[in-house]
Parts: C-alpha cells; sequence; structure tokens
C-alpha cells in the first residue's frame, strides 16, 4: 500500500482504469465491500481516508469521530488497495473554499436536519474526484441520501466519472454497520437491530399493499416503546427523496432515529 499524503505524491497513472473508494475510516466491512469491488473492476485501487471537517454540523462529532488510521492502513492494504489518499485538511482546505450547493435530493431528511452537510459532502466529494480523476467511484447505500445526492451532482454539473453503490453491510443480527456504533453502549447495541426490523416491517406492508400510514405509525409505536427517539420515518421515491405512496417507481423506506446519544439512520429498498 502506498500512502499518499498530499496531491502532489498521488501522482497516479492515468492509462489505467482508476477505481476509487472515498472514506473517512474507522473501516468496517460495509467499506472492505467497496474497496474488494473496486479491485474487481480496475487496474488501480485508490481510497482516500478524510474525516471531512466540513460535513459535520455545529455540536457533531467532529472531534471525537473514530480515527485509527494504521488499523485502517492495514484493513485496506489486506482487500488490495493500492494507494491511500490521506490527506490534512490544510492540503484539501487550504483557504475558505468555494462550495458546491446540492439542491433537489438534498433538501430533505438530512439535509434539514444537518445544515451545511451535503454541501460539506458535495464539495469534498467533487475535490477527491478532481484530485483522483477515477473512472469509477464506489459508495454505500447506507448512506442512502448521500448516494441520491452524489448522482444528482455527477448528472448536474456533467462530472465524468461512473458512480457504483453497493447495498448495506450488515451485524448478524441486522444492524447497519457504522462507524458511529461504537458509540452505541451494550444496552443499547442490544435494541439496536430494531431498527431494521422496522424497516423491513414499514417495506413489507408497501409490498402488500397494506396503509403505509399504518405501517409508519405501528413502527414508530414500537420503536418508542423501545427507547428510540424517531427524527423520522418514512417511505420516499428512491431518485427525489420525496415521500411516495406510490410504488411503480423505486422507493426506499428511510428512518433516523436516536438511541440515546446516539444518532442511527438505515434504510430498505420497498
Ligand atoms: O460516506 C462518507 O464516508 C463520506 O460522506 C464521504 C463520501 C467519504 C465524504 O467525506
Amino acid at each position: 500500500l502506498r500512502i499518499a499524503r498530499t496531491i502532489a505524491e498521488l501522482a497516479l497513472d492515468y492509462s489505467q482504469r482508476i477505481g476509487f473508494v472515498p472514506t473517512m475510516g474507522a473501516f468496517h466491512e460495509g467499506h472492505l465491500v467497496l474497496m474488494r469491488e473496486a479491485k474487481a473492476h480496475n487496474d488501480v485501487v485508490v481510497a482516500s481516508l478524510f474525516v471531512n471537517p466540513t460535513q459535520f454540523a455545529g455540536g457533531e462529532d467532529f472531534d471525537t469521530y473514530p480515527r485509527d488510521e494504521s488499523r485502517d492502513f492495514g484493513l485496506a492494504e489486506s482487500v488490495g488497495v493500492d494507494v491511500m489518499f490521506a490527506p490534512g485538511v490544510d492540503e484539501i482546505y487550504p483557504r475558505n473554499t468555494t462550495t458546491v450547493v446540492p439542491r433537489g435530493a438534498a433538501i430533505k431528511w438530512e439535509g434539514e436536519r444537518r445544515p451545511g452537510h451535503f454541501e460539506g459532502v458535495a464539495t469534498v466529494v467533487l475535490k477527491l474526484f478532481n484530485i483522483v480523476r477515477p473512472n469509477t467511484a464506489y459508495f454505500g447505500l447506507k448512506d442512502f441520501q448521500q448516494c441520491a445526492v452524489l448522482r444528482q451532482m455527477v448528472a448536474d454539473l456533467n462530472i465524468p466519472v461512473h458512480l457504483e453503490f453497493l447495498e448495506t453491510v450488515r451485524e448478524a443480527d441486522g444492524l447497519a454497520m457504522s462507524s458511529r456504533n461504537v458509540y452505541l453502549s451494550a444496552e443499547e447495541r442490544k435494541v439496536a437491530p430494531l431498527l431494521y426490523r422496522e424497516l423491513e416491517s414499514v417495506g413489507d406492508a408497501a409490498r402488500r399493499g397494506d396503509s403505509i400510514e399504518e405501517a409508519l405509525a405501528f413502527s414508530c409505536e414500537r420503536l418508542v416503546a423501545a427507547g428510540f427517539r424517531i427524527d423520522y420515518l418514512e417511505v420516499v421515491d428512491a431518485n427525489s427523496l420525496e415521500p411516495t405512496r406510490r410504488f411503480s417507481a423505486p422507493a426506499r423506506v428511510v428512518g433516523a432515529v436516536w438511541l440515546g446519544r446516539t444518532r442511527l439512520i438505515d434504510n430498505l429498498a420497498v
């Protein structure tokens, strides 16, 4: 594994097909699946490890976000990543930067609750695309809205990159893998998979043609009874992220809940 700390050190060979996996580190199986997929379909795999300050809203966990570079480098190497771009903040943001303001899919849900979040994501991802110039970039569907925002950014700004989105990797009990799961206490960890089960239950109801409103209300009740605070739980159009009750177009159940001081998000195809 070659580690590049600066843009100059990257020095990639553009006669090769480049697969790119942007990350904020704290790798789990979800990241490794993206890296293996990139390895299978490209000549060179570049991953980035950059805890991007601009996508954390005020009061969020930028300072405490899990960081363990040497562990991450070892894991990346074990799945065949060739180059790790791990820049410092000054390399990416040498000054107060021009920003990308995504609209459409970025407005609701996470966009409403985390002011500036998707501006930060879109800006850093566009910068990373321009720095690495990959043929294909890989993202996990765990952050479903992020995928929709990036798909829209690439289309709206005519960015010459192909995007691949891979399904969420789950623990044996259904909990979506996330770097933030380390924040859960042992007790919270036990109840956390209920979010996934309730997403399944809403998805099942939608597929059966039952009332979505009722299914959502029942699921919220059960989550609250188990100690969750609901941020949102909805069935949305998979592209626009607008609430929908029509399933001729692809739809997704999306949810965000609080368990103690940890915010969990997850989603499922309907
Ligand atoms: O999904 C993430 O880890 C981040 O949002 C990303 C895409 C690496 C941008 O910082």
